[in-house]
């Protein structure tokens, strides 16, 4: 039989690669960018952990960790996940099988020249687009090739209808593309510096709008792709609503592009600019929630497969981790909001409830779900494993986030305190030492994130291997009885 025919086996039938290679480095990447992450975090309480080496200097390492995180374990993540759901949306072979695997060896290319050019100090001093211009010219080729390969495989299909996860991992493919080469437009000077191409307020501005829907889009938009796949299937339900997934799809694109001047709020960009960003950070509210809500209710009659499912849970706890940092950002665009946030420690919190709470955690519960099927294995080795890891990286997210705002707020108010006569009550160094406690606590939440990785890691090491499951069967309880149908309502009168 031929190996790609319809009754094939989907290991063969599909192109699965290239989605497992990516599957792997997922874990790899996610555990070498949370170790530094968990480095960084140690070395804000004991700043003698650089060795007095330049290359594990603070200043070198916070752009490892966000280049780590963002674009190795999360990129990894959607180029896996991305791969994956097209096909079998589509019902087709991945497009040009080896542009496919191009995309593999280039992206990992990408991220091995940043592990080397980030901790010598090569940077383009933007924020999450640090990487100097040779590096910046190879990730736009792999890009277009991954445009090539998904778009490929999408007009390929057999199905009349394009599911509405490929819109979400479409638009961002394609809203990364026009970010890139428009924040990334620089003049070279020598082989590893570079000036950008626009100055002061300019340059601000282009910088955030570029920072902000790069959080938009490849942070929040694509693993919304992520999550109108697996949330449906793992919880064996169809999405909630397919009407509203098309409204979230529009709205959200559409109000993202405006809000990038919330991270510019009280400078020097012009008054209406930041008043602008805020209104529409603040009408993001809507979309964001309208997503959520849609993820959220897809469970509805599903609702005990949470006690007894965890990979369902991370997906679930991914959601509400999501509808809360979007309501946080929101609030923290206000003005007045900001004026007490920027700065301090919140927005770190604020970061990392994205971070770990949504994306962190809905790659995970993604990356369950496809592992066992990409080595053809029945089953993860061990059920058990996964409910461990759920609960450590709930109480690491929570910790870590926890302490973030506390100190925020702490930090935000002593910096604004003032004496009668009009000096400040408390000198810069006392909000430092009054802030290790809770640096401590987020070192400690950040240490039970990684370790639940490492138990994933074993966990896809042993699946891989073809281990049988590992746990005693347990008899699952029955589901609750049917709620009866609601009595039909009387006609209203005219
Ligand atoms: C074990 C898990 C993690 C730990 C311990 C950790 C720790 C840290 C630390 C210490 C910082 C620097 C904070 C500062 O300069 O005050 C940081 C920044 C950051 N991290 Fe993480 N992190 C973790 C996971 C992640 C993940 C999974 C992501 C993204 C998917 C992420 C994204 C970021 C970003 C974007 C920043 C920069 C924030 C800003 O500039 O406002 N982190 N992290
Ligand atoms: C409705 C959605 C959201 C809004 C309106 C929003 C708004 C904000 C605001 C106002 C800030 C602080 C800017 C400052 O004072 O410097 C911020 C920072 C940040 N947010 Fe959000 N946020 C949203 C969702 C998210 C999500 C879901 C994530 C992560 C997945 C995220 C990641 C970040 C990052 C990385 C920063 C730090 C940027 C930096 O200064 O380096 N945000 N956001």
């Amino acid at each position: 039989m031929d190996a790609y025919a319809i009754g094939a086996p989907p290991t063969e039938r599909f192109n699965y690669t290239v989605v497992r290679q990516f599957a792997v480095m997922t874990v790899v990447w996610g555990i070498v960018g949370m170790a530094v992450g968990a480095l960084l975090a140690a070395q804000l309480i004991w700043p003698a952990l650089n060795f007095d080496i330049p290359w594990l200097s603070y200043g070198r390492l916070r752009p490892l960790h966000t280049n780590a995180v963002i674009f190795a374990f999360g990129g990894s993540a959607l180029f896996a996940t991305s791969y994956y759901v097209v096909q079998r949306t589509c019902q087709v072979r991945l497009f040009a099988a080896p542009l496919a695997a191009f995309t593999f060896w280039g992206w990992q290319a990408v991220i091995v020249a940043a592990a080397i050019t980030l901790p010598m100090g090569y940077t383009s001093s933007k924020e999450y687009a640090e990487l100097e211009w040779p590096i910046d010219l190879l990730i736009t080729v792999v890009w277009v090739v991954y445009a090539i390969v998904f778009f490929g495989t999408i007009m390929r299909r057999r199905t009349r209808h394009i599911y509405v996860a490929n819109w979400f991992f479409g638009a961002y493919i394609l809203t990364i593309a026009l970010l890139h080469i428009v924040n990334n437009m620089e003049w070279p000077a020598t082989l590893w510096k570079s000036y950008s191409a626009y100055a002061g307020v300019q340059d601000a501005m282009v910088q955030w709008w570029y920072g902000h829907n790069a959080v938009g889009f490849f942070l929040t938009t694509s693993f919304l792709g992520m999550m109108y796949y697996f949330v449906p299937k793992q919880a064996e339900r169809p999405i909630y609503s397919y009407r509203l997934s098309i409204v979230h799809f529009w709205a959200l694109n559409f109000v993202y592009m405006w809000a990038g001047p919330h991270h510019l709020q009280n400078t020097s960009l012009p008054d209406w600019a930041q008043s602008l960003g805020m209104v529409f950070s603040l009408i993001l509210l809507a979309p964001s929630w309208g997503g959520m809500i849609n993820g959220i209710m897809t469970l509805s009659g599903a609702w005990h497969k949470l006690r007894t499912d965890p990979i369902l849970k991370f997906l679930v706890t991914a959601l509400s981790f999501y509808g809360m940092s979007t309501f946080e950002g929101s609030m923290m665009s206000i003005k007045t909001v900001n004026a007490l946030s920027h700065y301090t420690d919140w927005t770190i919190g604020h970061v990392h409830s994205g971070a770990l709470g949504w994306v962190a955690m809905i790659t995970i519960g993604s990356m369950y779900y496809m592992f066992p099927r990409l080595f053809g294995a029945k089953e993860m080795y061990s059920k058990r494993l996964i409910e461990l890891h759920f609960w450590i990286a709930t109480v690491g997210v929570v910790l870590y986030i926890a302490a973030m705002w506390v100190a925020g707020v702490m930090q935000g108010l002593m910096w604004r305190a003032t004496e009668p006569d009009g000096t400040l009550t408390y000198t810069f160094v006392e909000t430092v030492k009054a802030t290790y406690p809770f640096y401590g606590v987020r070192l400690l939440g950040g240490l039970c994130f990684l370790s639940g990785m490492l138990l994933m890691a074993w966990n896809f090491f042993k699946t891989a291997q073809g281990k049988a499951a590992f746990d005693p069967p347990v008899a699952e309880p029955p589901p609750p009885p049917p709620v009866p149908e609601p009595a039909p309502q009387p006609a209203l009168a005219a």
